[in-house]
């Protein structure tokens, strides 16, 4: 027998670009540049959880752990979510990962095969695209409409749903459009699930950066008895610890069971010292969280404020996240064309709403995790921008 001589795999070679980072490439170009494009915190991870993770270092917790992560995190996290959900939570539901990626790659690796579906909000998140198509499975689009507040509805994935849908991703809230999906509809979404037997898998990593005039609502809340769930969740931006590469997936102990073994074929398990670290975040003063939280709430009014006065120009307050979705379509320019103009001719880094699926087109998202002084300097870049049209 021969065989085709293939030095790149299929996967890798059609694996699909960021377009984000293709930004953040050519923005590179551009040292000086004004930045809303990055997707972290601009705060230090606190202090106490620093210490923590120093403290297990100096103790000698640099060996390998257990795959499913060290029983006092899993244990941490099952109160904390217990709490927050008032359902029974145990360590045995929940897995630590290498942030909320490697969680959403157990999340699919359990639930999805080759040439499944997985339904996937567009705009979204680009990384679930590339997770499905690792997986060999198929992205099928919904589209999120600003008429619809940017929330996504039951009836539009009811209306994707084939006999192929083994997964659902939602996000609320939502990178990148900072909406907070209604509790109806995620009951809804959760009656098809159960009617079609396929999972949900919701990427909650913002959970706790929602604005006082909003309700999240996690998809473990939506009924005590509902378990065609698996929630994804990451210290990354809650504590403003990206780097740290600490996530979790919550669900059912048949689910979760299975995670354990891949993590063994992946990385073995996350640092010791990492996971002391979280465990401090959780368990520790919570003041920073409420303090950063309430910074990006007051960086929003500025961003929206500043947005909405500029001609052509408009955006729906987000209800959540550091992130602004921002209408350009009067000024007719692709999403794409009008952040290469920004950046080229006014010096300011955005990301083109097209990164996050066709459904972005027509939009921009900016970043509201800087200073007051960004802002107010990257909207005076925008009314020039304006003013030369
Ligand atoms: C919606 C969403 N999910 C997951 C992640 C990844 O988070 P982590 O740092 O925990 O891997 C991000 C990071 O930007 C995100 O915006």
């Amino acid at each position: 027998m021969t065989r085709t001589y293939r030095r790149i795999s299929p996967v890798a070679e059609n694996y699909p670009a960021s377009s984000i980072r293709k930004m953040f490439n050519l923005a590179l170009d551009f040292p000086d540049a004004v930045k809303l494009t990055v997707g972290e915190p601009d705060f230090n991870t606190p202090e106490h959880i620093k210490a923590a993770g120093i403290r297990a270092i100096e103790n000698n917790n640099t060996r390998y752990v257990a795959n499913a992560g060290i029983p006092e995190l899993r244990s941490a996290i099952a109160r904390k979510y217990s709490g927050r959900w008032d359902r029974g939570i145990g360590p045995e539901n929940v897995m630590v990962s290498f942030g909320a990626m490697e969680a959403l790659t157990f999340a699919l690796d359990v639930t999805v095969s080759p040439g499944e579906e997985v339904i996937i909000p567009d705009p979204s998140f680009p990384n679930y695209m590339g997770q499905v198509h690792r997986l060999g499975g198929t992205a099928v689009s919904v589209p999120v409409r600003e008429v619809n507040d940017f929330k996504l509805r039951a009836e539009d994935v009811q209306a994707s749903i084939t006999d192929r849908t083994a997964a659902v991703i939602i996000n609320s809230p939502s990178n990148p459009l900072g909406s907070v999906m209604d509790r109806a509809e995620l009951e809804q979404i959760a009656d098809l699930a159960d009617e079609h037997g396929f999972t949900i898998i919701s990427d909650e990593v913002y959970d706790q950066m929602v604005f006082d005039d909003a309700v999240f609502t996690s998809i473990a809340e939506v009924r005590p008895d509902f378990d065609r769930f698996l929630a994804i969740g990451s210290f990354s931006k809650t504590y403003a610890m990206t780097g740290w590469r600490c996530g979790f997936v919550i669900g059912g102990e048949d689910l979760i069971a299975p995670m354990s073994l891949l993590q063994e074929g992946l990385t073995s398990s996350l640092p010791g010292f990492v996971q002391e670290a979280a465990v401090a975040a959780i368990e520790g003063p919570q003041t920073d969280v409420g303090m950063m939280v309430a910074s990006y709430a007051e960086r929003r009014e500025i961003l929206i404020d500043r947005i909405n006065a500029i001609d052509g120009l408009h955006v729906i307050r987000p209800e959540a996240t550091f992130y602004a979705f921002v209408n350009v379509k009067e000024w007719g320019l692709s999403s794409w064309e009008l952040a290469i103009a920004l950046l080229e001719n006014h010096n300011l880094a955005t990301i083109p709403g097209s990164a996050f699926g066709p459904a972005g087109e027509g939009y921009l998202r900016l970043t509201f995790a800087v200073s007051p002084e960004t802002i107010n300097d990257a909207c005076d870049r925008l009314e020039a921008f304006a003013a030369s049209r």
